[in-house]
């Protein structure tokens, strides 16, 4: 098959992962609006092109937290990624050390933290969820810390699950999933011997080392339901701030009101999302949400955001749009799935072949000279 974009990945991992596992990378909640919104809305936003203005060589690498990085893209924290391919997070974790940026392991994968931090000499990114049990909390930061992790995002959009449709019909949950997820494996051979064979143990690591019991795939589901913690609020992230001494980053702001909180908080960052479409449907895309959060922060802490990016034009639109950075989940699992490591490096160097392309032809040497500037001004 002839990849020459993410969305060539995306069909591909189509091809490659049984549809449970596909279903539920690529879906999102109840009627999968503000996905598709999280998209479409970031292409609706017009580059403004600018010509002969002697651009010459294009800088788009950046300093986040004093991170340096090759470009603006850091790796999301995707939940169960070392299920789409063998080991996923540590073949993730190499493509971004090898292309100059760093990957945000998930509270939720399948390798734990030692094993992840432990492939790679760049520190990764660590990210928690606000759960019930406040002792897997404490025991996840301190193993994040001992392995040398220090930037720490905090994700809080996730006090309740959202409803996913397409999980419950494709074998992810709903009636006779264990037995549906094996026919489904038994006709995906090249993943069932690649993953479900080589690539185990199949379990949440950072949680079974915790527990000190196996918690696999059937738990998972369940597991989440049980710790989300719908009561949570600032206060009680308080301890966490003390606790922590590296940088740490909200993800899931949507709202201004709520990133000046974080700002009252002491947070360093924040990242613009709505979890890809995958939580509340119906509310705005991270693309249309961005501008007036700039607006109201964008001199207190560093501004990410995530949800709908596909390409390196869409890496600019953002920054264009106020952010500093962006976060790539989707779009990295497709390429993961369906080429492992190498997959994800060659996603990451069209990632970089495009934004030069749309900076060159929007007249900006730097990150620095990308600006509002650089799209046509009309409302979204
Ligand atoms: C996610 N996301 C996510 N976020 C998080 O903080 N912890 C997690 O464990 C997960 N798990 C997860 C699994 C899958 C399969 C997906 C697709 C997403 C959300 C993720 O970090 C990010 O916000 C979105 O993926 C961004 O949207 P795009 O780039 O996928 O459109
Ligand atoms: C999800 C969780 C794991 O989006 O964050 O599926």
């Amino acid at each position: 098959m002839i990849i020459s974009s993410s969305t060539d990945y995306r069909e591909a991992a189509r091809r490659r992962l049984p549809p449970f596992l596909f279903h539920y990378i690529d879906g999102g909640a109840y009627s999968e609006h503000t996905m598709r919104r999280n998209v479409d809305d970031l292409s609706d936003l017009a580059l403004r092109q600018r010509v002969l203005k002697g651009v010459g060589d294009v800088d788009i690498s950046t300093t986040l937290f004093d991170e340096k990085l090759a470009m603006p893209v850091i790796l999301a924290p995707v939940g169960l990624t070392g299920m789409y391919a063998r080991r996923g997070e540590v073949q993730a974790a190499r493509a971004a050390e090898k292309k100059g940026i760093s990957l945000t392991l998930s509270t939720v994968s399948v390798c734990p933290i030692e094993e992840v931090q432990g492939a790679v000499n760049r520190p990764i990114w660590f990210q928690l969820y606000v759960l019930r049990d406040r002792g897997f909390m404490k025991n996840a930061l301190e193993r994040a810390w001992a392995a040398g992790i220090r930037k720490l995002v905090f994700t809080v959009d996730m006090p309740v699950p959202g409803a996913r449709y397409r999980d419950a019909h494709s074998g992810m949950s709903g009636p006779n999933a264990p037995f549906r997820r094996i026919l489904q494996a038994m006709t995906h051979p090249a993943w069932a011997v690649d993953v479900g064979l080589l690539g185990r143990p199949h379990d949440l690591g950072n949680v079974s080392a915790y527990r000190q019991q196996k918690t696999n795939l059937a738990d998972y589901v369940g597991w989440l339901g049980e710790n989300f913690d719908p009561s949570i609020a600032w206060k009680d992230l308080e301890w966490i701030r003390e606790f922590w001494k590296g940088p740490m980053i909200i993800k899931g702001i949507l709202d201004p009101e709520d990133a000046k909180d974080a700002v009252r908080f002491g947070a360093d960052g924040i990242i613009v999302s709505n979890h890809g479409g995958r939580q509340l449907d119906g509310v705005l895309s991270s693309a249309r949400a961005l501008p007036a959060i700039a607006d109201a922060v964008k001199s207190d802490l560093t501004i990410l955001t995530d949800s709908g990016i596909r390409s390196g034009l869409d890496v600019v639109r953002m920054i264009a749009q106020g952010a500093d950075g962006v976060l790539i989940g989707r779009a990295f699992v497709y390429a993961l799935a369906a080429a492992g490591q190498a997959g994800v490096e060659n996603l990451l160097d069209l990632f970089a072949k495009e934004m030069r392309v749309a900076m060159t032809l929007t007249g900006a040497r730097s990150i620095g000279e990308i600006s509002s500037d650089s799209l046509v001004r009309r409302a979204l």
